[in-house]
């Protein structure tokens, strides 16, 4: 039957992302946020993202208007009750998350429904083991921008089923027209593994002097070819989340290079916590 309705718990960054790749694909998304003043934001935010398409080109009118028909906005996980698919995009909280999967487990009714989890980091198996379905449980993990990125990491828990695992392999890419890595359930999964030591020694050299934030920036843009600099991609996926990542990669694996530099934790004590609030390794303004 395939994925006919979809949740996004949290309508953030990453969570209306999401919802704007569902909506966009045709399938009626409902986004659950912790209050009312939350959704307007992220309804706000999805419609800006939106209307930036339909100017440059890549929307019409008329799948415009057919996406942002495709949204609705609640607070009350019984408006979930109905869906195939929810994708849980909050921040990176395990206490929060397994709070939330068990109110989905009470929540959505079909015990065909997958229960997917955005986290960049934590154990699938962890949160599924906050539901009394583990099996449907698996991680979804998009990146930011959603709308943009090719990439989603596909992550089967030991207990997820085998069914689940394929069925959402073939919905990232046949519905949402994604390329997808199959990666096993350990933190940082393929690319966090990967990133996370690589910021993280940009931050280093940057607190060391070692080179200015523009010079670190340009030095990978144009001698290695990234479209963003370690420093401005940090800003842009928020230093709160850059945090508790590392910290998540530095309990399973002990290794200093994920460790959090102090000027990551320092910057996140006074609030400068990139592009979101205005002031990171750059100022926004
Ligand atoms: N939402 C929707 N579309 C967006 C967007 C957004 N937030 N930001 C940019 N776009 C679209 C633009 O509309 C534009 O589309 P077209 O070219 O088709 O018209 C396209 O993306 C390019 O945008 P711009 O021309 O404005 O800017 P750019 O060429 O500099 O690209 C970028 C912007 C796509 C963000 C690019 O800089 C980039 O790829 N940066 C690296 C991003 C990255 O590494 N992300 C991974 C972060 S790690 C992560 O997410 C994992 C984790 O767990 C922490």
């Amino acid at each position: 039957m395939g994925i006919q309705r979809v949740a996004v718990v949290g309508g953030g960054q990453m969570g209306g992302g999401v919802a704007e790749l569902t909506a966009k694909a045709g399938l009626p998304t409902v986004i659950k946020e912790v209050s009312a003043e939350a959704a307007e934001n992220s309804e706000a935010a999805i419609r800006r993202s939106l209307d930036r398409a339909l100017e440059r080109g890549k929307l019409d009118e008329a799948a415009h208007a057919a996406a942002l028909a495709n949204l609705t906005f609640t607070t009350d996980y019984a408006d979930l009750a109905d869906v195939d698919l929810v994708v849980e995009a909050v921040v990176e909280s395990f206490d929060l998350k397994a709070e939330i999967f068990a109110a989905l487990d009470g929540a959505v009714t079909s015990p065909d429904a997958v229960l997917a989890s955005n986290t960049s980091s934590i154990p699938i198996i962890d949160i599924a083991m906050a539901t009394g379905r583990p099996e449907q449980v698996i991680g979804l993990h998009f990146f930011n921008p959603a709308p943009v990125m090719k990439l989603v990491e596909v992550i089967p828990s030991v207990r997820t089923n085998e069914s689940v695992t394929a069925s959402m392999t073939a919905f990232a890419t046949d519905v949402l027209g994604k390329v997808v890595v199959a990666a096993k359930d350990r933190a940082g999964f393929v690319v966090n593994m990967l990133l996370v030591p690589y910021l993280n020694a940009a931050m280093r050299m940057y607190a060391d002097g070692h080179a200015s934030a523009e010079d670190i920036d340009n030095g990978m843009k144009l001698g290695a070819a990234h479209p963003m600099g370690p420093l401005e991609l940090s800003d842009m996926i928020g230093l709160d989340t850059m945090m508790l990542v590392a910290e998540t990669l530095f309990a399973e694996y002990g290794d200093d290079f994920y460790l959090p530099p102090p000027l990551l934790r320092r910057m996140v004590a006074a609030g400068h916590l990139g592009r979101k609030t205005g002031r990171g390794f750059y100022d926004y303004g």
